[in-house]
């Protein structure tokens, strides 16, 4: 691989390792290869679909590359800069532009917080704007995301699940990221829920041309989504491909498999 990184490579992994050492008896430890010398890239303003079933190393993967757990080994390159090691103001700068958005929004929402504080809490500790232009933001936030501004006073226990996700879609957002790492976002939603999700993460690429790496077990829900595929198995990418050449002209079997896997209940393509 050249060492120039091509204009439109936002995020680039390259080789990452990451084991775990299973739990258990002593004798029985070992240690589990969780992330498999994985490389991989974004491109400005596309969309990865990872995949691949439980336990392939997916969410590992993912919080590596937003820096919350260290790789043993590898690198991963945001906008030409290397994301380990970064501290202080650069540490602060990757946050802000790489957001993550996880499966249950329980877990990034603060249950005693109106819901409209949780976005406003990633308006603060990025200090952007006046406090009067962070009260207007998030109403423009929720505008955003599909939600009824008069909500901002719910506390999340209040909302749907397809709610509290678009709330925890809108603080993602708030930072004006340029890389969205959204793990299993829609997994816990019902069908039809799922599908107006999608729809919504299909608007944000459209009308903000954020980039963003979309997780699922589910080939048939980041079909939908993608420009690009990396399947996992077992911690490693399998197939890599666009979109069209993956779903149609898989290469290896197990991709195959998850194609055979596929509900003929996915959410339809808009
Ligand atoms: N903190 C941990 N300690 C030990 N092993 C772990 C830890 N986190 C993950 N693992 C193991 O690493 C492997 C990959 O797990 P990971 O959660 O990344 O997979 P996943 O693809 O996200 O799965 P799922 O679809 O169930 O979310 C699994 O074998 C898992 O048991
Ligand atoms: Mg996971």
């Amino acid at each position: 691989m050249s060492d120039i990184v091509p204009a439109t490579t936002l995020l680039r992994v390259e080789g990452l390792n990451k084991t775990y050492q299973a739990g258990g008896p002593p004798w029985r430890r070992r240690r589990v290869h969780a992330v498999d010398n994985v490389s991989l890239t974004v491109a400005r303003g596309r969309t990865l679909g990872l995949v691949g079933e439980s336990g392939s190393g997916k969410s590992t993967l993912g919080r590596c590359i937003l820096g919350l757990i260290s790789p043993d080994s590898g690198q991963v390159v945001f906008d030409g800069v290397e994301v380990q090691g970064l501290s202080g103001k650069a540490l602060s700068s990757f946050r802000r532009r790489v957001q993550p958005v996880f499966q249950d929004p329980y877990s990034s929402l603060d249950p005693r917080w109106p819901v409209g504080r949780s976005v406003r809490e990633s308006l603060d500790s990025y200090r952007i704007g006046t406090p009067a232009d962070r009260e207007r933001r998030v109403l423009d936030l929720f505008d955003r995301v599909g939600l009824n501004p008069n909500l901002v006073n719910r506390l999340p226990t209040h909302l749907s699940g397809g709610q509290r996700q678009r709330v925890g879609i809108a603080a993602a957002l708030a930072s004006d990221p340029e890389l969205i790492i959204a793990d299993e976002p829609v997994s816990a939603l019902d069908l039809s829920v799922q599908a107006q999700i999608l729809n919504l993460f299909m608007d944000l690429q459209q009308d903000l041309g954020v980039a963003s790496i979309f997780i699922s077990h589910d080939l048939g829900v980041v079909e939908h989504i993608s420009d690009e595929i990396a399947v996992l198995y077992h911690g490693v990418v399998v197939e890599t491909g666009d979109v069209e050449q993956v779903m149609k002209r898989p290469v290896h079997p197990y991709t195959s498999r998850l194609l055979a896997a596929i509900p003929s209940s996915t959410p339809p393509r808009r």
